[in-house]
């Protein structure tokens, strides 16, 4: 028993965080750059698509309030980020600061459990790439055959020249009084779009750090723009017509009727479901390696993308609800919608090219993530030594980039991804509660250890941070409890059958 619970010298960790050469991965990134990793991975699906579906379904306008309690339980999550990054710059992230704190077993669940995050995350935003890529398509009269549009599980209808999922169309179809059966039904077979963009960012990942950090930064200025615009035309325009505010928000916090709609445990329940939107700061604690000066660097990464990314958050939720009611917000695109009401014709193509943009950068972080967890996990014996193979030119894990990427664009393309997008909440928040935690463990057990940022308020921080995680993950859904049990299972499986025997930590104690 004594084993599974080894942990790795922080000595030996801080060493391998310093090697140099070209085995090791490039140090790159600047402040900027983190800020943007961080940006690069927050906005995109949760804002361009899932805030329509929570203000509509459960909070009404005040999704306000929604945005604000899942940013504050972020917000106590990041500060601990960036405590363990800036002192423990490595690319493992979450797993090393397990594998520091808590032992092996539980680094392993925790490395395990960020697959979830990373890997079935990038996998639901090439979903939803592929969902706004189409609807621009149809746009310009580019129809696509179901068969390649969605998965297996994927319905569609045609509907206006192009198909529509069925799931995302129905409420706009009954909003125009048009019954759904009366029109062409299908299903999808393979989610091609969603494949070809998990291929395309795998690409970028493999010919460098510096590549990747620039394709994103430039993604991140255009999508921060898009967003910027949004909350312009669409505030100004509200500031001419209040009245038209004023009504929309009245009530702002509709009445309950049944747990979770609307009412305060409506809220919590749109809070749970939109902190898929923050996921993402803490990608960018898996580029630490990278970083040229991660002490100082890595928490304004963290926290400076974190409330960048709320303050926008909060704005285009107020503007949105202002402009549109929100019970018209059950929509696949509903800052097209909401920019439509403003009258400015251009509004809607220019929100669903941000959105492909946004996606796109958050794929790429996302991916990167992924292929530096399992790097990570590969150098300590946990894994295939393959996946810690650098290529000797790009300086990048390739082997682990490729892999990922033919795993995810497989995922993407062939599975019902709306299920699992949960997932990636649950598995985020164990990844939350797991760091908060640790920082606390660390505190005790290492005090003299150099922190070049500390937490602020420990315990009282970290304990907080565990708690709104762990109320998050309970309005989640019983049968995500129930997959996040039998995927952790089969990581046990992997571990008591590959990991555990070929442990560099196991076999070297001590070193
Ligand atoms: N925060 C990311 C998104 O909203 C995962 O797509």
């Amino acid at each position: 028993m004594a084993n599974l619970l080894a942990t790795k010298p922080l000595k030996t960790i801080l060493n391998e965080a310093h090697e140099t050469g070209e085995h090791s991965l490039r140090r790159a990134l600047g402040p900027s750059n983190l800020i943007a990793l961080g940006i690069g991975a927050i906005i995109g699906t949760g804002i361009f698509v899932i805030t329509g579906t929570a203000t509509a379904q459960h909070a009404g306008p005040a999704i306000i309030l929604s945005f604000i309690f899942a940013a504050i339980g972020c917000v106590f999550a990041g500060l601990c980020y960036a405590e363990f990054s800036s002192m423990i710059p490595v690319a493992g992230s979450a797993y090393t600061y397990g594998y520091a704190t808590l032992g092996e077993i539980f680094a392993w669940i925790i490395g395990w459990d960020l697959v979830l995050e990373y890997a079935f995350g990038s996998a639901t935003v090439a979903s939803g790439w592929s969902g706004y890529f189409i609807s621009l398509l149809g746009d310009f009269g580019i129809k696509l055959p179901a068969s390649i549009a969605g998965t297996h599980w994927d319905e569609f209808v045609f509907y206006n020249n192009h198909w529509e999922n069925v799931t995302k169309i129905v409420p706009k179809l009954r909003l125009l009084g048009i019954d759904p059966a009366t029109l062409p039904h299908a299903h999808g077979v393979f989610n091609l779009l969603g494949f070809l963009a998990i291929l395309f960012c795998t690409l970028i990942l493999v010919v460098g750090i510096k590549e990747s950090a620039n394709f994103n930064t430039g993604i991140v200025a255009i999508k921060i723009c898009v967003l910027l615009i949004f909350i312009a035309i669409g505030g100004s325009y509200l500031l001419g017509h209040r009245e038209l505010m004023a009504a929309n928000w009245h009530p702002f916090i509709p009445e309950n009727n049944g747990f979770g709609q609307f009412g305060m445990s409506g809220i919590l329940r749109a809070s749970g479901i939109i902190f898929f939107a923050y996921i993402g700061f803490d990608a960018v604690s898996t580029a630490a390696q990278e970083a040229k000066n991660p002490g100082k660097d890595m928490p304004i990464g963290i926290l400076g993308s974190l409330v960048i990314c709320t303050i926008l958050y909060i704005l285009v939720a107020g503007v949105l609800t202002g402009l549109v009611n929100y019970r018209n917000l059950n929509v696949p695109d509903p800052l097209a919608i909401g920019i439509d009401a403003t009258g400015v014709r251009w509004g809607s193509l220019l929100v669903k090219v941000g959105a492909l943009m946004g996606l796109t950068s958050t794929i790429v972080v996302m991916l990167l993530g992924q292929s530096r967890v399992f790097f990570s996990m590969s150098r300590d014996g946990l894994l295939p030594g393959m996946f810690s193979s650098v290529h000797p030119r790009f300086r990048t894990p390739w082997i682990s980039t490729l892999t990922v990427g033919i795993f995810v664009a497989v995922l993407a393309a062939s599975l019902p991804i709306d299920v699992l997008s949960e997932m990636v909440s649950i598995g985020t928040l164990l990844a939350f509660v797991i760091v908060c935690a640790g920082v606390w463990i660390l505190r005790r057990r290492n005090p003299e250890m150099a922190r070049p940022f500390r937490t602020p308020l420990v315990p009282l921080v970290p304990i907080l941070g565990i708690m709104i995680s762990l109320t998050l993950m309970l309005s989640l859904t019983q049968i995500t409890w129930i997959r996040l049990g039998v995927w952790l299972l089969m990581g046990m499986v992997i571990y008591f059958g590959y990991s555990r025997s070929h442990s560099r930590v196991q076999r070297n104690p001590g070193v």
